[in-house]
């Protein structure tokens, strides 16, 4: 009994400690997911945007347009979708503390 009780107890202390604590490392490390196509640290090298420098606002208002589908887009309304709130929050004021170059 304790054994099966223990899986759904870990995987929820893992959930939310992702989702309750975004320190710099996890805001980081989620931003990373962004650098193929939005470049290192958000600074563009191709045709997609930089997110380097950016208002938080603006980021983070665009994420949640993406996810509510009111912004259309080719893969960003998709990849928004797995993202919550508090996260996209962490992420785009990471980004917002990068230099644009
Ligand atoms: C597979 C490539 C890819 C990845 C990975 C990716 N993006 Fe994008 N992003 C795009 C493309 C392409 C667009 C243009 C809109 C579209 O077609 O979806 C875009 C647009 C955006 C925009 C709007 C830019 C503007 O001003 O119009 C934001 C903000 C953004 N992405 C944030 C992110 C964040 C944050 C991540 C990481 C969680 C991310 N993107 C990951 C390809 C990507």
């Amino acid at each position: 009994m304790q054994a099966i009780m223990a899986i759904p107890v870990l995987a929820l202390a893992a959930t939310t400690a992702f989702a309750q604590a975004p320190d710099a490392n996890q805001a980081r490390d989620m931003a990373a997911t962004c650098a193929n196509c939005h470049g290192t640290n958000g600074v563009s090298r191709g045709g997609t945007d930089s997110l380097a420098g950016r208002s938080k606002d603006d980021t983070a208002s665009k994420m949640r347009a993406f996810k509510a589908g009111t912004r259309p887009g080719t893969v960003m309304p998709q990849l928004a979708k797995g993202f919550t709130d508090a996260q996209i929050d962490a992420m785009a004021g990471w980004f917002a503390s990068q230099p644009a170059k």
